[in-house]
């Protein structure tokens, strides 16, 4: 759920423009999404765009920020940054979500291209709970290797890598790790998009950081590329406005992302493994899909015996850490024993 002071912001700033105004600009921005990287020319153009990216988009890609937020502040327990830069920030979803995980943050910093993103993306902060959402620094300028930067011990990317040309991402990421302590990228959960972060966790790794989230592990992506591809998903509400620009007719959303987060401190304690799917309920079994530790993807199956643990699969979601207890409880799963596919998760 988007939190009261962000969704009343927003609705105030979206009661300028129609719905009729809007849906056309979601059609656009559509549009020029699925064509891919945005290169020279920019997908969001002009008011009425800011606006629409504002309503269709910012929901989603605050909740994807927020959850990968949330599962890499529950492996790094002791993290209470103060100061953070967001890159790409657009209208500000991922210093919200900073803001909501870390109530710690003072000094918010977003570096923002497009002057009128910028614009309401300021209009928005402007009556944030958030001491630090609230007191954000706005800055306009293109991210570059080069560009200065202040120091930020916590230092974002969200749905923002993948619009710079692949050849320009390591040394981005070089940058936005410069004196971070902790570095999250959060990205569309597409093929591409999970590509693209991939990339950006071999990059933090080569510089010396820790993953600590989602992957239980430091070694090669167990998952081979072009076949699968690491990503989570997120439900969200939709209001009626949401439902009127994007022409839909369901209360909910599902936005899937992937992710990285990673730290120049190696994580404390060992990792859980990671559920890389919705779990598979059957009738007195639940079978998971974990990335573990050791770097492998392997599946378990929990059955009702197993009384608390069971209990535990049951509850647990797609996305979530799985460890701790299960001891010797591990029972491969088998090829025969899995779902034969998962269609719509994948
Ligand atoms: C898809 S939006 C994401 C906005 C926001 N981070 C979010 O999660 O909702 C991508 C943003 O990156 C900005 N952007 C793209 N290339 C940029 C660059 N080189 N320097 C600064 N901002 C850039 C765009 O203007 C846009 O606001």
């Amino acid at each position: 759920m988007l939190p009261d002071d962000l969704r009343a912001a927003l609705d105030q700033a979206l009661a300028r423009h129609s719905p009729q105004e809007l849906a056309r600009s979601v059609a656009r921005l559509t549009e020029r999404y699925r064509g891919g990287a945005a290169g020279e020319t920019a997908h969001i153009r002009g008011q009425a765009d800011v606006a629409a990216y504002a309503a269709y988009r910012m929901p989603a890609t605050y909740e994807a920020a927020a959850l990968a937020m949330r599962h890499a502040a529950a492996r790094v327990p002791g993290f209470a940054p103060v100061s953070q830069l967001d890159a790409g920030g657009g209208t500000g979803a991922a210093i919200w979500a900073a803001g909501a995980t870390w109530p710690s943050l003072r000094q918010v910093t977003v570096i923002e291209r497009d002057p009128q993103i910028i614009d309401l993306g300021r209009r928005l902060a402007r009556t944030a709970q958030a001491a630090g959402v609230r007191g954000t620094a706005w800055r306009q300028a293109a991210v570059a290797a080069g560009l200065d930067r202040p120091r930020a011990d916590l230092a974002t990317m969200s749905y923002a890598l993948g619009e710079f040309p692949e050849r320009d991402r390591p040394e981005v990421v070089r940058w936005l790790a410069r004196d971070a302590a902790m570095v999250l990228v959060v990205e569309p959960g597409t093929p591409a998009g999970y590509a693209t972060i991939a990339a950006a966790r071999e990059t933090l790794l080569a510089e010396g950081l820790s993953v600590v989230a989602p992957c239980p592990h430091g070694g090669a992506c167990p998952i081979e590329p072009g076949r699968d591809w690491c990503h989570f998903s997120v439900r969200l509400p939709r209001t009626s406005l949401h439902r009127q620009v994007k022409s839909g007719t369901l209360s909910f959303e599902d936005e899937k992302f992937a992710y990285v987060a990673a730290t120049v401190r190696p994580a404390p304690g060992p990792a859980a493994d990671r559920v890389l799917r919705h779990p598979q309920k059957r009738k007195g079994v639940v079978s998971l899909r974990l990335c573990s530790d050791a770097g492998d993807i392997h599946d378990v199956l929990v059955s009702k015996r197993q009384g608390e643990l069971y209990r535990r699969a049951r509850d647990v979601g797609w996305g979530d850490a799985w460890g701790d207890m299960l001891g010797d409880t591990r029972e491969d799963a088998g090829d025969a024993d899995r779902p034969a596919d998962d269609a719509g998760q994948r």
